[in-house]
């Protein structure tokens, strides 16, 4: 089959690799029909190489149809249309009992004491081959693939794999409903979901805030109100005063950072990631596993933002292991923090009701692009850049 294949920093090729069989009785095989294109592909594209493999197929954001079932596999059968959840969980361990698929404890990768195996990412996360791909091995399918109705375009549904769930999680986390006032930091993909779930779920008043001329239009056409970061000269105070100015001097409810380890705006930590990826693999991945610092504009600005007693919900990935951040802020500000990998099956079937009768939430045209797989390259290079309008990118294998 042919797959979209990780050959070093900034190198995405399209490979012909073998076909995936299964190889326990709970897999499943999937012959994918849409697939995404993810801000959290751009990190492993550059700041994560270090973690990466060559050889490893890329993507986390599939449906398609059930081509086969192992003998444990009861949900499903050959012909159903599935999507498949970017987190791979068994649904029955304490963890994915609570609502904590991302934790499940029967695929937690204990080699490197993470959480849950994701579909293509890196071997912290059990190097499982990734999506963007003809077909795809799914592990754990008695439980994960969310059977879809046949009729909708694909594009009603795969957002279902992360985008819907990790907006909606970054949302109740954040308690950006009922009322709530709400800044959303990054209005990609991820951002922009929240933008539009916050409202959905009653927040009253959601303030996006990027620096992209397309996203920024997109949330606004959405309802939200938004800021263009770039108008302030990376000057966080005269952002704060912007924000006072549109929700209050005490400052928003909730902040949601939606932008993660690479925010612009934040030049010494960008040259000491720079730095990791020159140096020797296995130099670099010891340096990122015990002094890796993350580019922490977007995280700074979220906690001088929220109010006092407000609530942060980071949906962006950190990965640093030694980041500066200003407890004495955070401590005197009584802030609470929620974050983590989205658990995608627990937010799923609160979010699939919206999907089928009507477009509540308007996925329909919520793809920039759609792409045949072997444009990848081109594809992980425009999304990087932002180039011609890109936000959502979905490949047709
Ligand atoms: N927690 C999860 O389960 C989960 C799932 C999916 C994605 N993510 C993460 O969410 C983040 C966003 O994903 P995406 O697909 O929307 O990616 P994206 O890269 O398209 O979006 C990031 C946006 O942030 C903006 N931005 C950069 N610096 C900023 C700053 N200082 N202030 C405000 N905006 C800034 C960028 O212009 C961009 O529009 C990524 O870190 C991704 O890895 C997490
Ligand atoms: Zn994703
Ligand atoms: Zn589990």
């Amino acid at each position: 089959m042919r797959a979209a294949v990780w050959h070093g920093k900034r190198d995405v090729r399209v490979d012909t690799v073998p076909d995936p069989v299964i190889e326990e009785p709970t897999d499943a095989i999937v012959r994918i029909t849409s697939s995404g294109l993810c801000g959290s592909d751009l990190h492993l594209y550059e700041v994560m190489a270090p973690f990466m493999t060559e050889g490893d197929v890329l993507g986390h954001e599939p449906m398609g149809i059930v081509e086969a079932v192992g003998s444990g596999v009861t949900g499903i059968r050959p012909g159903d249309r599935v999507v498949i959840p970017f987190n791979i969980s068994c649904g029955h361990c304490a963890n994915c009992s609570t609502g904590l698929q991302s934790q499940c404890e029967t695929t937690q990768v204990r080699e490197y004491d993470k959480g849950a195996a994701l579909f293509g990412y890196t071997k912290l996360y059990g190097q499982v081959p990734g999506a963007q791909a003809e077909l795809l091995r799914v592990p754990q399918a008695h439980y994960g693939p969310i059977k879809v109705p046949d009729g909708p375009s694909d594009d009603r549904f795969v957002y279902l794999s992360d985008v819907l769930p990790t907006a909606w999680q970054a949302v109740q986390y954040a308690g950006a409903i009922d009322g709530a006032t709400v800044v959303v930091l990054g209005l990609g993909p991820i951002g922009s979901m929240a933008c539009r779930i916050a409202t959905h779920l009653g927040a009253s008043q959601v303030l996006g805030i990027d620096l992209v001329p397309e996203r920024l239009e997109r949330a606004r056409l959405h309802g939200a109100d938004v800021l263009d970061l770039s108008a302030f000269d990376d000057d966080p105070q005269l952002i704060k005063e912007a924000v006072q100015d549109a929700l209050g001097r005490s400052g928003p409810d909730s902040v949601i950072d939606a932008v993660g380890m690479e925010a612009h705006g934040s030049g010494g930590a960008k040259l000491a990631q720079s730095l990791t990826g020159l140096l020797p693999d296995k130099v670099s991945e010891k340096m990122m596993e015990h002094t890796g610092v993350d580019r922490l504009a977007a995280l700074q600005l979220a906690i001088e933002l929220v109010r006092r007693g407000g609530t942060l919900s980071l949906s962006g990935v950190y990965g640093g292991m030694s980041d500066p951040l200003p407890m004495m802020v955070l401590f005197d500000k009584q802030i609470q923090i929620r974050m983590g990998q989205a658990n995608v099956r627990r937010w799923t079937d609160d979010i699939l009701p919206l999907l089928v009768d009507r477009d509540v939430l308007g996925v329909e045209d919520f793809a920039s692009h759609h792409l045949p797989l072997e444009d990848a390259p081109k594809a992980y290079e425009m999304f990087q850049k932002k180039d011609d309008g890109a936000v959502k990118i979905l490949f047709q294998p």
